[in-house]
């Protein structure tokens, strides 16, 4: 173990991880040596850790909640789409020593959607929930499909303004409330809350899918989310949870790292497989 390249996750909490087996698969299907762990980080001690794992030798890191901010502080050198979300989730060793910052959680996001679920983007009216960290996260890549515009909507009006007025320039993007959703319709509806992590479900009124529009939520779990089920009983033929865009943000920083891309199909599977 100690003569391959490590790398991990850092997060708290990250006991449940998926990521340790996602680059597991990716690294046999590949053919790549590598040792992936997950690593449990106190709150407030990111900067040292993360110094101490590239110090060591470490290669890469994927970061995840609370810590995305951190690690954007952490990186000697942004991607663009890391500077516009504001945060990183992976950081690679570069040759001349410098940490590299990147967020692949946006183009996981559009791959999952649009290359694996065969949704459409462009031109499309998308409702986005939420205005936290995992929304800055999507937003820059979702907006360079060409959707005909995207709508944040939050219980936390303010937040939702302030994030569209933030990605204004990269197309038609507005912020409003869940009231303020009453008469508007949309193709897609992508949830980036966290409220099915606790059971809950946006205050979201009824028809404001259209007919044929699908509804993806950024979480995932063995069972459909609450907002899943919400969306499966109003008028949407296609529903999916989030983690094709798990698989498909690992496989992005995969290949920052090992400059391979991974065939994500068999892996998205295999997780499946193990929530069940
Ligand atoms: P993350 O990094 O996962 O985005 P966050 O920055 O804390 O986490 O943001 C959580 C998002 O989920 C916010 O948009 C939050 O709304 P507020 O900004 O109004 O707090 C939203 N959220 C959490 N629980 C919710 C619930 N029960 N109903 C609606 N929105 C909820």
């Amino acid at each position: 173990m100690e003569n391959k390249d490590q790398y991990a996750v850092y997060g708290n909490p990250v006991k449940h991880s998926k990521s340790p087996q996602i680059h597991a698969a990716f690294a046999e299907q590949t053919g790549q040596q590598l040792h992936y762990r997950a690593h449990k980080v106190e709150l407030g001690r990111f900067a040292d850790a993360a110094g101490q794992f590239f110090s060591h030798g470490g290669k890469g890191l994927n970061i995840t909640v609370p810590f995305k901010l951190d690690a954007f502080e952490f990186a000697g050198q942004l991607s663009g789409r890391a500077r516009r979300a504001g945060a990183v989730n992976t950081l690679a060793l570069q040759d001349d020593g410098t940490v590299y910052g990147d967020n692949t959680d946006g183009v996981g996001l559009v791959r999952d959607i649009h290359d694996n679920l065969g949704w459409q983007l462009n031109g499309r009216r998308i409702l986005v929930l939420g205005a936290g960290g995992a929304v800055r996260g999507i937003l820059g890549p979702l907006l360079k499909q060409g959707p005909a515009h995207v709508l944040v909507a939050n219980r936390t009006v303010t937040k939702a303004q302030s994030v569209a007025k933030h990605f204004d320039g990269l197309g038609h993007v507005a912020g409003c409330s869940y009231e303020g959703l009453a008469s508007g319709q949309f193709d897609l509806i992508i949830n980036g809350t966290s409220a099915s992590m606790s059971g809950d479900l946006p205050p979201l009124p009824h028809h404001i899918l259209s007919n044929d529009g699908c509804a993806y939520d950024m979480m995932y779990g063995a069972e459909p989310t609450p907002f899943m089920r919400w969306a499966a009983g109003e008028a949407a033929w296609a529903v999916s949870d989030g983690l094709g865009m798990l698989v498909e943000q690992a496989a992005e920083s995969f290949c920052i790292w090992r400059g391979v891309r991974p065939d994500t199909k068999p892996v998205i599977e295999l997780v499946r497989q193990s929530l069940s």
